[in-house]
């Protein structure tokens, strides 16, 4: 398994994916526009790995001018079904589609580990007028939730993947950040919920891509026994997700 065809395995899925995973809270555009100094009204935005575009509609709704850029066929056409009126480039963060100094903000939502940061940060430098803002994120599971803790061990141990990925903000993100000479950043942690039916909350957890590449049946043999756990433990059958929103958001050098 390359990490390309980890990072394009949501294309299989861009459906189960639109309908079923977490937005983001309001916090994280008030925060975004509190550090880059201005409002999102009339900015010009990139929102690089846009997906099925959960983050591009939010920025959308604040009244940005924006671009999506998206490498994988399933989710551009998924983005195409959803905002059909903002235009999607095809591309991805380590080469960027875009004209010099030609954006205000550039957004990465969940997508950021995706790129390369040796190409990524540069790439995101180019576009950016001096003085915009690069502003990455994620929704991490919060840490102090034992049923979802126990849930990310378990997941772990099934698909062979690192337990870390899913849980609590990880600070090598914004290492990764800090390290970019220049580049100075700010860091935000927003923590929200939402209660969704055990159904969704399945299909939210099983569009990750340590499920999507282990195949149709070792995640229904997953899916089968946490189905049984949670009956337990919700027996209502709404399951309450936490989230951390993990953001960091660099400014670019020069410029106001
Ligand atoms: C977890 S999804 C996030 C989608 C969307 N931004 C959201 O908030 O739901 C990750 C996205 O990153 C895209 N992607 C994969 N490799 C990438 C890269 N090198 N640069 C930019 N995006 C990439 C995938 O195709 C996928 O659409």
């Amino acid at each position: 398994m390359t990490p390309t065809s980890r990072a394009l395995s949501f294309d299989s899925a861009a459906e189960q994916y639109a309908a079923n995973r977490p937005s983001y809270p309001p916090g994280v555009l008030d925060a975004v526009e509190e550090i880059m100094g201005r409002p999102l009204e009339g900015a010009r935005v990139a929102d690089i790995g846009a997906g099925t575009g959960i983050g591009t509609a939010l920025l959308r709704e604040r009244g940005a001018v924006v671009t999506a850029v998206e490498p994988g066929d399933g989710m551009a056409r998924q983005f195409r079904r959803t905002l059909p009126d903002v235009p999607v480039v095809r591309g991805d963060g380590n080469a960027l589609p875009l004209a010099d100094a030609s954006h205000d903000l550039i957004t990465y939502a969940q997508s950021w580990h995706w790129t390369d940061t040796a190409r990524s940060v540069p790439e995101a430098l180019r576009v950016l007028r001096p003085g915009g803002a690069l502003a990455v994120w994620w929704n991490t599971d919060a840490g102090d939730v034992p049923w979802a803790v126990a849930q990310t061990e378990r997941i772990a141990r099934h698909c062979k993947v690192p337990a870390t990925t899913r849980t609590r903000p990880d600070d090598s993100r914004a290492a990764r950040l800090a390290g970019v000479d220049g580049l100075d950043f700010a860091r935000r942690q927003l923590r929200w919920s939402r209660v969704v039916p055990l159904d969704m909350h399945l299909a939210n957890i099983s569009s990750h891509s340590a499920f999507l590449v282990l195949g149709e049946a070792g995640t229904r043999e997953f899916l089968d026994a946490e189905r049984a756990r949670l009956c337990e433990l919700f027996p209502d059958g709404d399951v309450e997700e936490t989230y951390v929103v993990d953001l960091l958001v660099a400014r670019s050098p020069g410029g106001r």
